[in-house]
């Protein structure tokens, strides 16, 4: 199975320290309830996703078939098996942030970065999501760049952070 997963996601091998790592979070979650989603939230949380490598060892320590383990990391949009994006933007899409043209905004950004709405540039140094509302409608149109609320957004200043973003190695 671990063969079938490495051809569709770009695998990212753990090393010692990931190992040591993961196995501590499975150690103090294997006698609670809800240890599977415990101890896949502290390995996100840590490693910023869940190496494909780090399954079995999940399976085995939680006392749980490799096919529950995998089910869960794919069934919740939390988890992820390969490494996020270093740079996520959430472009608003709801209804306040359309009256002020995130539409426009999507669309700059998706021809800057060449990617789609919900896509990851090959490299991963960026990916452009859809969210729906950020709290934010009053300074409207907003985003986020890593979980950093912007609004009052615009064109000349999404332009400069892409220009950031492109100008990091
Ligand atoms: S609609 Fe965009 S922040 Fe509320």
């Amino acid at each position: 199975m671990l063969a079938l997963l490495a051809d569709s996601y770009s695998i990212h091998f753990m090393d010692n320290r990931d190992r040591q790592a993961i196995e501590n979070i499975i150690g103090k979650t294997e006698d609670r309830a809800g240890a599977l989603l415990s101890a896949l939230h502290g390995i996100t949380d840590k490693l910023g996703h869940i190496p494909v490598e780090a399954i079995p060892l999940i399976a085995r320590g939680l006392n749980l078939s490799v096919a529950d383990v995998y089910g869960a990391i794919t069934f919740y949009k939390d988890f992820r098996l390969s490494p996020p994006p270093l740079n996520v933007l959430k472009i608003c899409q709801a209804e306040s942030c359309q009256s002020r043209d995130a539409s426009g905004l999507t669309r700059y950004a998706r021809a800057r970065l060449g990617i789609g709405l919900g896509e990851a540039a090959p490299d991963n140094k960026a990916a452009i999501e859809p969210v729906y509302c950020l709290g934010n409608c009053a300074c409207s149109p907003s985003i986020t760049h890593n979980g950093k609320l912007l609004g009052r957004m615009d064109e000349k200043k999404l332009k400069e952070l892409i220009d950031a973003i492109e100008e990091k190695p």
